[in-house]
């Protein structure tokens, strides 16, 4: 009955040592049949009451079985050891051939896309880039260009004052960027000087009280309006497609003279303020100390939200300070 029980037990073992795969159950299955209080263990202990012949002759089968066993668990455990091994070494393995992971860091605010695109285009023409103050005095934003403390112009610009006795105000406008420049340098020269101004009033899809422009200023010898007209279209025509059309019309702003605004056609045909513009006024030269009747130039004040609005297809002004992703995210 033993010997049965054996031939069984070792059938039984060999199956289930098949199916095994993990180290974890190998080692189950080796206490089960071969640990202290292991199956084998047993048929040894019963042995004790058996006569001396039976004994024997069990006991020598069942160290057989035994050292088989201890055999096919070796094989076993190699087995499994090797495929844990290599499953690691797939799973841990690095394609130095695939793509890189793309890493997040941020986009530019489609204001500043089109500001850089700006300074890019005007550079590429000699122009310097310069930035100036957000906080002005009154005589910077106003006096300087023109623009008297009674003169009806200031309130065409109406402005957030910080500090209306000591004329103190947040700059409407980046045309005093023309007269901080002109005070440092001597013709010839051109630059351009991008910036925030504010103005208080109501905002609506094309008016914020914050908004963006870009003030361009050239002075040489002999400068004229067609030497203005080419450049601004060769800027547009960088900026938009080569084929785009511009229009000066007649306009008053106090520190040009003549002064103009400028339009360009849009896709269906219409057509689209997008800057004020004139030569330099006599007066403002000489505020500065430049003679008028050596050096001429134009200055010009360009609307990056505008453009950004016209390139991008962006509906409302509005958009670009409402920190909504799904907008952002576009750009
Ligand atoms: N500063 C003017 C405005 O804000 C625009 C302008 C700039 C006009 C330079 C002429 C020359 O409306």
């Amino acid at each position: 009955m033993e010997k049965v029980n054996l031939k069984n037990l070792k059938l039984k073992a060999e199956e289930e040592i098949k199916k095994i795969s993990s180290l974890k159950e190998l080692d189950d299955l080796y206490r089960f049949y071969l640990g202290r209080k292991g199956e084998l263990n047993k048929i040894f202990d019963s042995l004790k009451i058996l006569p001396l012949i039976q004994r024997k002759k069990i006991a020598a089968d069942a160290n057989d079985f035994k050292n088989n066993l201890n055999k096919l668990f070796k094989e076993y455990k190699d087995l499994i050891k090797k495929e844990v091994e290599k499953t690691v070494f797939k799973m841990e393995r690095i394609d130095v051939s695939r793509p890189g992971r793309e890493v997040k860091i941020g986009h530019w605010h489609p204001i500043i896309k089109i500001q850089r695109e700006i300074e890019g285009i005007f550079e590429s023409l000699g122009f310097e880039v310069v930035f100036g103050p957000e906080i002005e005095t009154e005589y910077y934003n106003f006096t300087a260009l023109n623009v008297g403390p009674d003169h009806p112009a200031r309130d065409m610009q109406s402005s957030f004052w910080i500090d209306e006795k000591k004329g103190l105000l947040l700059r409407t406008q980046t045309s005093p960027l023309q007269i901080r420049y002109m005070e440092k340098n001597f013709p010839p020269f051109r630059m351009i000087a991008p910036g925030r101004v504010f103005r208080y009033e109501a905002t609506d899809a094309t008016h914020d009280i914050q908004f963006y422009q870009a003030e361009g200023l050239m002075i040489d010898k002999d400068i004229s309006v067609a030497n203005f007209k080419s450049v601004i279209h060769d800027f547009f025509r960088r900026l938009f497609h080569p084929k785009i059309e511009i229009r000066l019309v007649p306009s008053y702003f106090p520190f040009v003279e003549p002064g103009f605004e400028i339009y360009i056609r849009d896709k269906n045909g219409k057509w689209l303020e997008v800057m004020g513009a004139g030569m330099v006024h006599s007066d403002v030269l000489k505020r500065v100390g430049i003679n008028s009747g050596e050096w001429q130039g134009f200055a010009f004040g360009l609307g990056p939200d505008r453009l950004a609005m016209i390139k991008y297809g962006i509906n409302d002004i509005r958009l670009f300070h409402s920190s909504d992703l799904r907008f952002l995210h576009q750009f």
